[in-house]
């Protein structure tokens, strides 16, 4: 279960409506429908996607062992203790930059880059570029470097990290945006686990090999008590 108690369908209801209005000229019907599936379906309080939990997190409806927003920065602050005068760059940050806005209250400036962002009622410190990055060299310049489930855009963190130095943690996704393991899954060659367990070790390899090649420290892995659907990465140096 995933939401506070007291939230039942019929109070959430009523924060959906209150969320269509609010972003009524941001929401894209696609996001509109699957709110709605996921509502009409009774699943909504069991397994989401990252769009629904932007959409939970607006009113703060998670409970504590749910939100992987507030998971992820309290491993960002285990590794930066003082994030008061950093800047912070946050890749694929979604819809709603929900980890931005949350990162934003610790942080002297954070970047939340997205092709999908919007900049509407953000705090003033949090800056939002709607941009589809095709590479490292279109993410700005930061003091550390982070993403929350950032599917292809995972590369150009670690690389962009790498070219500039700068620290990074990545909760990975399992999305499995690797050409060649789809073509391998639509033959039937290898089941959808097989080929998520392929992406995250793929993902590691490469931030493995970057972060030695570069002189970045070691590649660790991070421990959270939040279940993230695969592993939490960074370099320690
Ligand atoms: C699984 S969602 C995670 C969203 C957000 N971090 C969250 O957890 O709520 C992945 C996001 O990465 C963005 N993304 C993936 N690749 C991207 C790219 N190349 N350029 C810009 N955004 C990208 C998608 O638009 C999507 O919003």
């Amino acid at each position: 279960m995933l939401l506070k108690e007291g939230i039942d369908k019929e109070t959430l209801s009523k924060y959906l409506e209150e969320y269509f209005d609010t972003y009524n000229d941001y929401l894209p019907n696609i996001y509109k429908s699957v709110y709605q599936m996921n509502y009409l379906s009774g699943l909504y309080d069991q397994y989401v996607d990252s769009t629904i939990c932007q959409f939970y997190k607006e009113y703060n409806l998670l409970k504590e062992e749910a939100d992987m927003y507030n998971a992820f920065v309290n491993i960002i602050k285990h590794k930066h203790p003082d994030l008061s005068d950093k800047t912070i760059l946050d890749v694929g940050s979604g819809f709603l930059p929900q980890l931005g806005r949350e990162l934003a209250k610790y942080s002297k400036h954070v970047i939340s880059i997205d092709k999908n962002v919007i900049d509407y009622n953000n705090p003033s410190n949090l800056e939002v570029i709607k941009k589809d990055v095709i590479s490292y060299k279109d993410l700005p310049d930061a003091d550390i470097i982070v993403g929350l489930l950032p599917c292809e855009a995972t590369p150009y963190i670690i690389d962009k990290s790498c070219d500039i130095g700068s620290d990074f943690i990545i909760a990975l996704c399992t999305c499995i945006h690797d050409p060649k393991l789809q073509d391998q899954l639509r033959r039937r060659e290898i089941t959808r686990l097989q080929a998520m367990d392929q992406m995250t070790k793929n993902n590691i390899y490469y931030a493995y090999n970057k972060v030695h090649e570069n002189n970045m420290g070691e590649l660790v892995e991070y421990e959270s008590p939040y279940n993230f659907p695969s592993k939490v990465i960074g370099n320690r140096r």
